[in-house]
């Protein structure tokens, strides 16, 4: 075989970055990580798959890294330059431009990172998106406001995990949400779309899908972001061929032309309008790497495969060659623990394996003893349940009743 040399930016940190790095040398690829951890931190698992590291002292301070890693690779040729964290994505397009490596530019990774860039590139592809605008000012909301008209959203225009993101209904609540968002210097001013949120993820070469998946979330992720006492559930659906998901699959293979995929993994999120009124679909937002929040995990389990492996085949090498037949439902309970500080008990736990084990894949639940982890910072909250069935209304009551009757208890 060839030799591939890969350049992996961030391949101990989200943890999920670790199994990327494993299917990196899996697929036969000599791994060179750059990350802000201590070689001497990375856990064995991790080294093991790891060619060279190069430690940098911020990951985020863009310039720096690139300076930094064109130093290290002096006179050795690179083949890839990779990064499956949302943050670091336009870094890895900024070294490929600058090594001349295949992949996709900086000018297209950026239809994938800057919410408004991303929604016009889409709107002039003739898709439906929210109307919209760039604010930056108290004043341009306002008059944002007046074009958009109520109910609206107010978001940053480069925000993760729904932070400062407000619905407003009227211009009394816009000035009450203005009131809160005094440190975001930019955001988006958008339509309220009611509905169902759905994500459309792929596994893509030159931008077509080898891989394709929907889920939906179970309330839409705002309202979960909103409410401690919600267990947020997120199920992927078996069933791609179903007439309700035709309309947002169709849109989110458009959407990849319209921003010029390249390889590897896309993450989109996508409404669709009660049936009441009409079912139209409309774009939510994209990013050319893969979901959080252990996506990836359920759609491994959906099919029985590794996708961690695959993307690795893909941007490697153009192919994938995991089965792509979809067996379950997978559907991921999170749970927030009632009270602060440590989690004492878990009611309801014992009863729920006793009677569903079976359907359970993983079971994630902090441990008594373990501190609360802070909910509104991250989706996992205080762990989570993984079960997966062939049919989808039988999931769909496991996982509310695995959202009903376990509670996590911390003091
Ligand atoms: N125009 C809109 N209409 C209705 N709901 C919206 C709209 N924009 C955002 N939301 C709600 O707010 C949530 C967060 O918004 P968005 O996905 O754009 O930001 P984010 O912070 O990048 O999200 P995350 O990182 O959680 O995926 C969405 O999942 C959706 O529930
Ligand atoms: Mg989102």
């Amino acid at each position: 075989m060839v030799a591939m040399k890969a350049v992996f930016l961030a391949p101990s940190y989200p943890p999920e970055m670790q199994q990327y790095t494993r299917g990196l040398a899996e697929v036969g690829a000599e791994v060179y990580g750059v990350g802000d951890a201590p070689a001497q931190a990375l856990p064995g698992s991790l080294k093991q798959h790891l060619h060279d590291y190069l430690q940098v002292p911020r990951l985020l301070d863009e310039a720096d890294v690139i300076e930094r890693v064109a130093a290290w690779l002096r006179g050795r040729e690179v083949d890839r330059v990779l990064a499956n964290w949302e943050v670091m994505v336009v870094t890895a397009a900024r070294l490929r431009e600058r090594f001349g490596v295949p992949g996709m530019s900086v000018g297209s990774v950026i239809g994938f990172r800057d919410k408004q860039v991303m929604k016009e590139r889409v709107a002039a592809a003739g898709l439906r998106v929210p109307r919209a605008r760039r604010v930056r000012t108290i004043a341009e909301t306002r008059a944002a406001a007046a074009d958009i008209g109520f109910p609206l959203i107010v978001k940053p225009i480069a925000g993760a995990g729904s932070a400062d993101t407000y619905r407003a209904d009227d211009a009394a609540a816009l000035d009450t949400v203005l009131g809160r968002m005094h440190h975001v210097t930019e955001a988006s001013c958008e339509e309220f779309v009611e509905g169902d949120e759905y994500t459309f993820d792929t596994v893509c070469i030159a931008g077509t899908p080898a891989f394709e998946n929907v889920a939906q979330y179970l309330p839409r992720p705002l309202d979960a972001r909103s409410h401690e006492w919600i267990s947020p559930v997120i199920i992927t659906v078996r069933d791609l061929d179903q007439p309700g998901l035709a309309a947002g699959i169709a849109l989110g293979r458009r959407v990849l032309g319209a921003l010029g995929m390249g390889d590897g993994f896309t993450h989109m999120e996508w409404y669709r309008k009660p049936a009441d009124r009409g079912g139209e679909v409309v774009f939510g937002e994209i990013g050319c790497r893969p979901g959080g929040a252990h996506l990836v995990d359920q759609m491994n389990y959906t099919c029985d495969i590794d996708l961690f492996r695959e993307w690795a085949r893909t941007v490697c090498w153009g192919k994938f060659e995991a089965p792509t037949v979809r067996k379950y439902n997978a559907a991921i309970i999170f749970k927030r623990a009632r009270g602060n500080g440590r989690i004492t008990r878990i009611d309801g736990l014992r009863e729920f394996l006793h009677r569903h084990g079976e359907h359970v894949v993983e079971q994630r639940l902090l441990p008594p003893g373990s501190p609360r982890r802070d909910w509104k910072r991250t989706l996992v909250s205080d762990g989570y349940l993984l079960l997966r069935h062939p049919d989808w209304d039988r999931t769909y009551q496991l996982a509310m009743e695995a959202a009903t009757d376990i509670t996590m208890w911390a003091e």
